[in-house]
């Protein structure tokens, strides 16, 4: 039985689907819930963040970040209205996939749960590059909601 699911949200429909699952997953197993929102760097390298938040004061990293909290907050009560009772925040930065995998390692979950698609706008593509690469190299199971 599964005592750790990670869900991975980006404030996106998809990954709310996936949220309301593994949110009702954890309230029928009594597993606690990790929510996990990656401050992705949108093309931008490090360096170039750091150069924004000193030249614009911080402004466009500051927005990232209130969104991300704002998700993580809306997906903390809306899993706890679904039972879910042990829950979780996790905020990370740097390679989406990468992030993800790295918090499920560090909260030993026994599932990563993901929506199929996320905010991107490649509506033609089938699976985003995240779940893609968490299927493909994700050491853990990957639970992936359309
Ligand atoms: N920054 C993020 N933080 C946490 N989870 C994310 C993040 N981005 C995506 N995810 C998770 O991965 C799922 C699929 O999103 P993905 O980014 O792969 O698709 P997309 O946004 O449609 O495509 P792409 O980003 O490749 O243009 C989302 O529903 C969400 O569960
Ligand atoms: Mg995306």
């Amino acid at each position: 039985m599964v005592k750790k699911i990670l869900a991975a949200i980006d404030g996106s429909e998809g990954a709310g689907r996936a949220l309301e699952l593994a949110a009702g997953m954890a309230a029928e197993a009594h597993a606690s819930l990790w929510i996990v929102n990656v401050i992705g760097n949108f093309g931008f390298s490090p360096d170039e963040l750091e150069q924004f938040r000193r030249t614009e004061g911080g402004s466009i990293v500051d927005v990232l970040e209130s969104l991300s909290g704002q998700w993580l907050n809306e997906a903390r009560e809306k899993a706890a209205l679904l039972g879910a009772t042990d829950i979780h925040l996790v905020s990370h930065t740097g390679d989406v996939a990468e992030a993800i995998i790295g918090a499920a390692r560090d909260c030993s979950a026994g599932v990563i749960v993901v929506g199929r698609r996320g905010r991107g706008l490649m509506r033609e593509l089938m699976l985003g590059s995240v779940s893609q690469k968490l299927a493909s190299v994700s050491p853990r199971p990957v639970l992936i909601v359309p």
